[in-house]
């Protein structure tokens, strides 16, 4: 997070904050929120968006407060859940700037969306398009809706996380016609509004080629549309996926950058085809909450085994942050309570779990005199993590604390036992 800083005594502090009085007040692990950090990241999508709705996609972490923080900053919210779509209306997020996401909507989470009157709706099957006109003829609605395109676009990521390359479950196939029929579909029936084409390629993708060939193949399909209906659709989302530095080797670019590319593309192209340029907006969720989060740990074990490698135990794991186990992604970690003049040694941190693929971060070089009792912290946690936090082994899920100006505010309380225990009804 941006308002880290070593205090005079060797700890880490977060906007003032020091992270012993964090862990002594909250307990360990636990999220720790750099407000004003989000905050920011949202100031500078918005900025260099200009004109672009950016909508923050919740999947990444999402709980009332940060929902306020989201609305208080002018970003729109993309939803893909009912749980998710809950959790924004309760924090009193207005519906119309709400995007509905997701491949298998059951028809109570449409009818939800739709008697909430969430802006747009993101269809992504057939069988979704018959529902929703089902639904809106018997609610004497017109709901407005995107086609989500499969651009068909290799994106650079983990295989799990890519999402336009055109064998997978996501969105109509645009090379197979599917997303010109499903447009076409949704023209012919009155009870919907066509108001535009969505493309997400991927997640985590630090090459913005990938964006700008999606986005000139979503513009041809856009005057494939004008050309055979005489419909111009007003706007375009490009999606998300904007990566973001987990260790010292990454190197994503700004939004400013990002901005200027997609911009270019956009306007050339819709030149080209002689398009009325869309309205634009994306959705980028990691890159919004994802560095302004770190997860304090404390150690409880440290073992070498024999002379290959230390193993530094922390207090949470795969249940806290599965992304190491299940995409070998890479973090790095640093004692955050004290400095040390002791060498620096290899470590592997890993958590508590009964499994040996429980790994945090794979390799860091900590100091060697790191020992039980001490903090280490794992920054770049708060995309992905806490939202995919499990309670594997009966852990419970730990807190997300929000600090800004030198207080500290819980948002999402620990669970506890009794909660684990409340489901537990046999
Ligand atoms: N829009 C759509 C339609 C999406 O499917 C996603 C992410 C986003 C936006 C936001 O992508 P972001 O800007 O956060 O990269 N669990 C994986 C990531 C899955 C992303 C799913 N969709 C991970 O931990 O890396």
């Amino acid at each position: 997070p941006r308002n880290v800083q070593r205090s005079a005594d060797g700890a880490l502090t977060v906007a003032g904050l020091g992270v012993r009085e964090l862990a002594a007040e909250f307990g360990t692990p636990v999220y720790v929120l750099d407000e004003d950090d989000l905050r920011s990241r949202c100031r500078d999508f918005r900025a260099a968006f200009d004109g672009v709705d950016v909508y923050y996609a919740g999947k990444a972490f999402l709980c009332r407060a940060v929902v306020r923080m989201i609305d208080e900053e002018g970003l729109h919210l993309d939803v893909c859940s009912g749980g998710e779509l809950a959790t924004a209306l309760a924090a009193g997020m207005p519906p119309e700037r709400i995007g509905f996401h997701g491949n298998n909507k059951s028809i109570a989470e449409l009818t939800r969306a739709v008697d909430a009157g969430v802006g747009r709706i993101i269809v992504d099957s057939f069988t979704e398009i018959d529902r929703l006109t089902a639904l809106a003829r018997e609610r004497g609605v017109r709901p407005r809706v995107l086609v989500r395109v499969t651009v068909g676009v290799e994106a650079h990521t983990h295989e799990f996380i890519a999402t336009a390359h055109e064998d997978q479950k996501f969105g109509f196939s645009l090379a197979g016609g599917a997303a010109a029929a499903a447009a076409f579909k949704i023209l012919d029936e009155d009870v919907l509004e066509l108001r535009g084409l969505h493309s997400h390629i991927g997640s985590q993708i630090f090459d913005a080629s990938g964006f700008e060939v999606s986005a000139r193949r979503v513009l041809a399909l856009q005057a494939q549309i004008r050309d055979a209906r005489g419909v111009e659709l007003p706007e375009l989302d490009l999606g998300g996926g904007f990566g973001i530095a987990y260790t010292t080797q990454d190197d994503p670019a700004a939004p400013h950058d990002l901005a200027k590319r997609l911009r270019k593309i956009v306007d050339s192209e819709c030149e080209a085809e002689r398009l009325v340029v869309p309205h634009l907006s994306i959705e980028p969720g990691r890159a919004i909450v994802g560095p302004a989060v770190f997860t304090l740990y404390e150690v409880g074990t440290v073992k070498d085994v024999d002379g290959i490698r230390t193993y530094v135990s922390v207090d949470g794991g795969m249940s806290d942050n599965i992304r190491t186990a299940l995409y070998g992604a890479s973090y790095s970690a640093t004692v955050a309570n004290r400095t040390s003049a002791a060498e620096p040694m290899l470590a592997r941190v890993v958590g508590k779990h009964c499994e040996s693929g429980d790994i945090v971060v794979k390799d860091e070089f900590l100091p060697a005199d790191v020992q039980p009792g001490d903090l280490v912290a794992v920054p770049g946690t708060g995309a992905y993590c806490r939202s995919m936090a499990s309670n594997y082994n009966h852990v419970p899920r730990p807190p997300v604390v929000a600090v800004r100006g030198g207080q500290a505010r819980l948002i999402v309380r620990r669970e506890t036992e009794e909660d684990l225990l409340a489901l537990d009804v046999g």
